[in-house]
């Protein structure tokens, strides 16, 4: 993909990776539309970046349908075209499937999986139209490829966004809309604002006096998100890492080569219907979450 003058929509761009990505997209000459539903921090990073391009700032709230096909709406009638979609915004909920409240999962899905179908139902015919099509990249996780114990909600929505990624593609083959280009992003911990996703959640699934707020599991999962991400790979080079995966049309996207054993021996558990082994799962080096290297 050629990006200077062409039109990215990128959704989460107040804060981490989007912020990562739209700075990145700034340097290479691309006009841009960011949603996040941190207005703040988002206008933050709008005035920074007119400095180098033109900016459509969208405040909107990705977990709900109208508000992301508005936004979809609003990118056309600014720019005409849409080159790149970048569905990023997302949380993070820790917790076990037994004490984790189910309006929990009502975000998680919404947030990380339900505003990606909105975004694609509403972009993939405008890309089918455009000469040149366009590229998607969906932001999953390593937590797409494999699994580890303490989050089965993140689990389950980014197997999900993976899934739902590669069908996609294949769809799109058999329609022969080769000119739309899907990505998925897989990164493992990477040092972002996702341990405050807390500080996210949208008042239709908050319920405080639900007593799981003030419980141990859930005071220990904030404290997990804490010290996985404070540990991982400092942010800098995503963005690049990012643009030079779209520019070789790189289907996987990845940060963490390191995790490969982990998801390679998950595949092989399921074939030889092998479950998965808490105790095997500790074999695996401390850094595999952390190395980038093969
Ligand atoms: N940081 C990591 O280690 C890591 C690893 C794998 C995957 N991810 C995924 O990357 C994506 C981005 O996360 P990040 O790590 O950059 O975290 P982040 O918290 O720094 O950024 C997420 C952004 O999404 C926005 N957002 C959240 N809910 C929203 C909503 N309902 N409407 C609109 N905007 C909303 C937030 O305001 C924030 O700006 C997430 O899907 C996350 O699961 C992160």
């Amino acid at each position: 993909m050629e990006f200077e003058g062409k039109v990215a929509l990128i959704t989460g761009a107040a804060h981490g990776f989007g912020e990562a990505i739209a700075t990145q997209a700034a340097a290479q000459k691309m006009k841009l539309a960011l949603l996040d539903q941190d207005q703040e921090a988002l206008g933050q990073v709008v005035k920074k970046l007119k400095q180098s391009t033109d900016v459509l700032e969208i405040v909107a709230d990705v977990t709900e349908e109208e508000q992301v096909y508005a936004a979809v709406d609003k990118t056309m009638a600014a720019y005409g075209q849409i080159d790149l979609l970048v569905n990023d915004a997302g949380v993070a909920v820790p917790g076990p499937i037994w004490e984790l409240p189910t309006r929990d999962w009502e975000w998680i899905l919404h947030a990380d999986l339900m505003s990606q179908v909105y975004a694609l139902r509403k972009v993939i015919p405008i890309m089918m139209k455009q000469e040149n099509g366009g590229d998607i990249l969906n932001v999953a996780s390593a937590a797409g490829l494999l699994t580890a114990p303490g989050m089965p909600a993140y689990y389950a929505t980014k197997f999900a966004v993976v899934g739902m990624t590669e069908a996609v593609a294949y769809d799109l083959q058999a329609v022969k809309q080769d000119k739309i280009r899907m990505h998925v992003f897989t990164p493992a911990f990477v040092q972002t604002n996702l341990m405050h996703s807390e500080e996210y959640r949208p008042d239709k699934y908050r319920d405080e006096s639900d007593p799981y707020y003030q419980s141990e599991s859930f005071k220990l999962g904030q404290k997990m998100a804490v010290d996985d991400l404070t540990a991982g790979l400092p942010i800098d080079s995503v963005g690049a890492t990012i643009f030079d995966g779209l520019k070789n049309n790189d289907f996987y996207i990845l940060t963490h080569k390191g995790i490969a054993p982990m998801a390679i021996n998950r595949v092989k558990d399921a074939v030889e219907g092998r479950a998965p082994s808490l105790t095997k799962l500790m074999t695996y080096p401390d850094k595999t979450h952390t190395d980038t290297s093969l």
